[in-house]
């Protein structure tokens, strides 16, 4: 089957209201070049709505071509979280992605596998396409622990599901010494994970099923590494941090897995 490929800039807690309008508006006037790859945004929460509107978004979609996402989100449908956001609020502010269990929410806010797999399942009820985080520490690749730390990830964080919630599921493998080190893995590396999170989706839903879910690839991804792990046949995209947070070189990325 050939997959859709999906670049998605994670902005993470940078720039300003008007830089991130100003970045819009650039990524979204260059978005052609990225052909049909879907290219998504997920500004910090806060600047969703300025985001969207410079998209011209709706809930049916985005004229630009450019898709609108958040960074998190709650595992509740509303009622009394001081400070959280639901899914539904996320689909109101015309968002059809969220990013789920990044390892700076699992490392610093303390997310398990537990919760990451109520958001899942919340996102997806609300008509959200979330985007799981997988991937494990440098001591853990050293040990040579990464597919065991890596399948008790997806089998967790994807519990739960059926086979066709996980059919409309996005996963990333972010290597975790890989983001924002400027180490990126080799594509041999990425490669190894991605073939073994398809033979995990396999197994917890189908071949066809698991066929047809695009795997990212993030962790220092950047315009010149993008077209050779854009070569390699399990990896469908990217999850781009600090790259993202400049128009060109953010769609050079998402023209790669044109
Ligand atoms: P990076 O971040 O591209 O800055 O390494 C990737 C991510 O954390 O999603």
């Amino acid at each position: 089957m050939s997959r859709t490929s999906i670049v998605a800039g994670n902005w993470k807690m940078n720039l300003d209201r008007g830089a991130a309008e100003a970045l819009t508006k650039a990524v979204a006037a260059g978005r052609d070049q990225a052909g049909d790859v879907d290219v998504v945004l997920c500004p910090p929460s806060i600047y969703i709505g300025t985001v969207g509107t410079a998209l011209s978004a709706t809930s049916g979609g985005s004229p630009s071509g450019v898709g609108l996402g958040a960074q998190n989100m709650s595992e509740q449908a509303s009622g009394a979280y001081t400070g959280e956001i639901s899914a539904g609020m996320l689909v109101d502010m015309c968002c059809g992605y969220v990013i789920l269990g990044h390892s700076e929410r699992r490392t610093l806010m303390g997310e398990t596998d537990e919760l990451v797999a109520a958001k899942v399942k919340a996102a997806l009820t609300a008509g959200l396409t979330p985007i799981v985080c997988v991937g494990e520490q440098l001591a853990e690749r050293e040990a040579d622990r990464t597919h065991e730390v890596v399948s008790t990830q997806v089998r967790g964080s994807l519990a739960g599901l059926s086979a066709d919630e996980l059919a409309k599921v996005v996963v990333a493998y972010e290597p975790v010494w890989a983001i924002g080190t400027g180490k990126v893995a080799t594509p041999e590396q990425a490669q190894d994970v991605h073939a073994l999170i398809r033979s995990l989706l396999t197994e917890m839903a189908s071949p066809e099923v698991a066929d047809g879910i695009r795997i990212q690839y993030g962790g220092s991804v950047k315009a010149g590494n993008a077209a050779d792990l854009a070569a390699q046949p399990d990896i469908d995209g990217a999850l781009v941090g600090g790259a993202s947070l400049e128009a060109e070189g953010f769609l050079a990325i998402a023209a790669a897995f044109r």
